[in-house]
């Protein structure tokens, strides 16, 4: 039989059997059908999921140790561990006029005087540029650590473009030379999120062109100290720069544009590049030793719900923008998203003798009805928060050395940063005690950890959040400048008495 006189009367067929088909009948027939397009729908939606996974993977490594069952105390630091406490210039220094901050704290770049928490302004902050030998002597005595990260003010180097004070050259020197004298190592960091005000008129990081003020700045200091300073650091967080200079606005220049966020993060990584390089360069001219290396924010970001194939993209996404993009250009030597950036450079890879991880917090990913879209979410309970709000999460300093570790294996990595927010000195000494656990079992499980320095040594101005957040081992009384050891610090200061005495290191 000829195939179209088949189908004919296999359509008859079908039309008189639904004919006879009872009202009954008829309903059950298409309640079949509603549950096999229910089911139907579930299968495309989880093939889909199962789709998105493969295209936007995101961390599966979400650890949630079982604290009630660790002893924390059971750390084992190697002997030539680096254990120290890190500020940044405009956070502690006090009178730092000559940068972009200062104008963002008096209104500059968005005409408003609300671009700080309070109405505040760094003003003379710790007045550590006045106080630092008593600092000094305070890490040495109550702290017992043996080195000290903190940046060196370019603003105060180089305050009108080629025009260095000299003045400011030599208290670095001092700086530099106190802490020798108390045995404690400089670690110095080039660029911590302040630059010179004539810098940013420029464009700052956002022009290639500009990048050659910075290494003209990086080899002069680099000049002036590398024969004192052996550890350093060239941009603190460019990340968390350009996140909230460029997207979220708050830090200055406050602009909000995704392009000109993703064209800065190119700049910035080819600035390390090119300092990186000058500064070897130099270290072999003046025969001196020098370990130079980049510092991230590695914030480890979960999606909210696992599941949810938005939540994965906007995980995704934010990884890819903070960290992915970096940790692609310095290990492979290129950074890629698809019609926003196309960059490369193979003298990235190699261009780090250390990675300086900082770690403070946990964020949670999924779509929201805000502007960015994106946006970080704590939805879970029985976790714990700093006074920022930011979620303290031990085991993600734990995944972000293993990150680092694992794109850019045999690495030396130094925890530049860590710490958090506890004004009531509430959580500060149950939280160091499981940050030192978990770098120890990274360095434990094979991380090449060669240090760690404790945000903050004293209270400090926090940037756009003013002067609330307490991040310090010390608790500062800004009226009378009083530093007062907070009872918090204790586990960070007993671990490094554990770790003298277990490899004989006398102080
Ligand atoms: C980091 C910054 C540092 C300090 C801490 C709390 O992102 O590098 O200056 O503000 O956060």
């Amino acid at each position: 039989m000829p195939m179209a006189t088949h189908m004919r009367k296999m359509k008859k067929k079908v039309i008189k059997k639904f004919k006879a088909l009872n009202k009954i009948q008829l309903r059950s027939l298409c309640a079949n059908k509603f549950k096999m397009i229910i089911v139907f729908t579930c299968i495309v939606v989880a093939l889909l999921a199962v789709l998105m996974c493969f295209i936007f993977p995101v961390s599966d490594v979400t650890y949630f140790w079982n604290w009630s069952v660790i002893n924390v105390k059971e750390t084992h630091f190697p002997r030539d561990f680096l254990w120290g406490t890190a500020t940044a210039a405009h956070q502690v220094e006090g009178d730092n006029d000559k940068n972009q901050w200062f104008t963002f704290e008096n209104g500059g770049f968005t005409n408003s005087d609300k671009n700080i928490a309070n109405y505040e302004r760094s003003g003379i902050a710790c007045n550590h540029y006045n106080l630092y030998r008593e600092d000094i002597s305070m890490m040495k005595k109550d702290l017992g650590v043996n080195s000290y990260r903190f940046s060196i003010e370019w603003s105060r180097i180089e305050p009108s473009k080629g025009n260095y004070d000299m003045n400011a050259v030599q208290h670095y020197h001092d700086v530099i030379d106190e802490l020798l004298k108390n045995d404690i190592k400089p670690l110095v960091t080039l660029h911590h999120f302040t630059e010179p005000q004539w810098f940013a008129d420029l464009g700052g990081f956002e022009h290639f062109e500009n990048i050659e003020h910075f290494v003209k700045f990086s080899e002069f200091v680099f000049r002036a100290y590398s024969k004192k300073v052996e550890i350093w650091c060239t941009i603190n967080e460019p990340n968390v720069y350009i996140v909230e200079g460029y997207i979220s606005g708050s830090f200055p220049p406050a602009k909000h544009s995704i392009v000109t966020a993703l064209k800065v993060t190119t700049v910035m990584c080819e600035a390390h590049v090119r300092v990186y390089r000058a500064l070897k360069k130099i270290s072999e001219e003046l025969n001196v030793k020098s370990q130079i290396g980049l510092v991230l924010q590695l914030s480890q970001v979960d999606p909210q719900n696992r599941y949810n194939p938005i939540d994965r993209i906007c995980t995704f996404a934010a990884e890819k923008i903070s960290v992915g993009l970096y940790l692609d250009f310095f290990s492979k030597g290129s950074m890629y998203v698809p019609f926003l950036v196309n960059y490369a450079n193979t003298d990235a890879v190699g261009a780090n003798d250390f990675f300086g991880v900082n770690y403070y917090r946990n964020d949670f990913f999924g779509m929201t009805l805000d502007i960015p879209p994106i946006k970080s979410v704590k939805d879970y309970k029985n976790r714990e928060y700093n006074d920022m709000d930011w979620e303290i999460y031990p085991e993600g300093i734990y995944r972000a050395i293993e990150l680092v570790n694992k794109t850019l294996p045999g690495l030396p990595i130094i925890v530049t940063e860590n710490g958090l927010a506890d004004a009531k000195d509430a959580k500060r000494a149950k939280f160091f005690d499981r940050y030192l656990y978990a770098v120890n079992k990274a360095i434990q499980d094979g991380c090449p950890v060669k240090g760690y320095m404790a945000w903050s040594l004293m209270d400090n101005f926090e940037w756009a959040s003013g002067f609330y957040p307490r991040f310090g081992l010390y608790k500062m009384n800004y009226k009378t400048m009083k530093r007062t050891l907070r009872s918090g610090a204790k586990p960070f200061i007993e671990t490094i008495k554990k770790w003298k005495v277990e490899n004989n290191i006398k102080d």
